[in-house]
């Protein structure tokens, strides 16, 4: 059991994972491995319950993501009540499955605010990187976006085979009206940490991309707010994870269960509550889990007695334990940690262009089925 639990406020964002089935299979996609042992999904009237306890806690804002949302055929169910409710909702797509009917169906339910993904701002890498042809279609879902008036978030997940296209993907964002341009240095979890090797940029690559990003910061101040989220790997910062564990964001996954970040279902020795059988508020304040890794009375050293450690809690639980395969020890990015080795070996075989040892593995059922079978997921 971890620190004293004081304070504990209500999870502002809820992010509602309706699905792991996805059309597109991105080599850096953050879901599961293993997301084909849980494949069983809560039905409408399981979310529709999980929303109305959620929004009673305090929730705010309400993110539908997957897999991809539009394979939801009860999408529009789910965001007529959560607007019902008075959430600020959110679709996060990658544009599959949103037609101008659907879209025109989403908008007078009353969905706020669609986040669409890009790969890249080519065909080919676009393409390539999610082992689909989409690009177009992309292009058509970002304008049927902008007809039905709803402010566009495009999101771009950046790593070493697309980080020197920044400018253009910026441009590309331009020109389709995005209002706001996240570009999310990939984050080495899940299917990204099995093609890590292939991912991970340079120390140059990043700087001369960040300093493409502030040029246009300045020239597209008055139309479109450009985010460049750091990697946290060349930072050698931990960060705060999810703003602190079980502090204000929860995931629910497909199949019910209650999670403080996307990844936390691999950690050993915690049992995450199914709100098939728990409520929202029973979950969220009372379960062991989700008390676990509150607070900073769980950390040991050098977390415990390190200066900053009200800033950033340690870092990534699930990082923690992906990379020090201990889920209590300080995140491995942090120089303090004693297996802060592990990272920057990796950021040395990047900078040195050392080839990877295996083919990118893209995210898909049978890839998936594949680990559960090795027993490495
Ligand atoms: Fe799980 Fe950081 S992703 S705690």
């Amino acid at each position: 059991m971890g620190g004293a639990v004081v304070n504990v406020g209500p999870p502002l964002w809820l992010l509602a994972e309706l699905t792991y089935r996805c059309p597109l299979h991105c080599a850096f996609c953050y879901n599961p491995v293993d997301f084909a042992a849980h494949d069983d999904e809560l039905d409408t009237e399981g979310w529709l319950r999980v929303l109305r306890e959620a929004r009673a806690l305090g929730a705010v804002q309400c993110g539908f993501s997957g897999g991809e949302p539009m394979l939801r055929e009860d999408l529009e169910v789910l965001v007529a009540e959560a607007h019902r409710l008075g959430y600020y909702t959110n679709l996060l797509t990658s544009g599959v499955g949103l037609t101008e009917a659907r879209a025109q169906a989403l908008k007078a339910a009353g969905l706020d605010h669609v986040q669409l993904s890009f790969q890249d701002s080519t065909r080919e890498m676009n393409d390539f990187l999610s082992h689909t042809r989409t690009f177009e279609l992309k292009n058509r879902v970002a304008r049927t976006i902008k007809d039905q008036g709803w402010p566009m978030v495009m999101n771009v997940v950046l790593h070493r085979l697309n980080m020197d296209h920044v400018g253009r993907i910026i441009e590309m964002a331009d020109a389709l009206g995005a209002e706001y341009l996240e570009l999310a240095n990939t984050q080495y979890y899940s299917w990204a940490l099995e093609n890590r090797e292939h991912l991970l940029p340079t120390r140059a690559q990043l700087q001369a991309a960040e300093a493409i990003v502030d040029g246009y910061r300045k020239q597209l101040e008055d139309r479109m707010r450009l985010f460049f989220v750091a990697p946290d790997y060349h930072e050698g910062r931990p960060k705060k994870c999810v703003n602190g564990w079980g502090s204000m964001f929860l995931t629910v996954t497909p199949d019910g269960t209650a999670l403080p970040c996307h990844t936390a279902r691999m950690l050993p020795g915690l049992e995450f509550p199914s709100l098939r059988t728990s409520s929202v508020a029973e979950a969220w304040f009372a379960s062991e889990a989700f008390n676990h890794y509150r607070g900073t009375g769980w950390m040991k050293e050098p977390c415990a007695s390190c200066e900053r450690k009200e800033e950033d809690l340690g870092g990534c639980r699930c990082q923690a334990y992906m990379l020090a395969q201990d889920a209590d020890a300080a995140d491995p990015v942090c120089p303090k940690s004693p297996r802060h080795g592990v990272v920057l070996d990796a950021v040395r075989r990047a900078e040195a262009g050392e080839v990877a040892a295996r083919p990118l593995v893209f995210r898909d059922p049978k890839a998936s089925r594949e680990f559960l079978a090795r027993g490495d997921a």
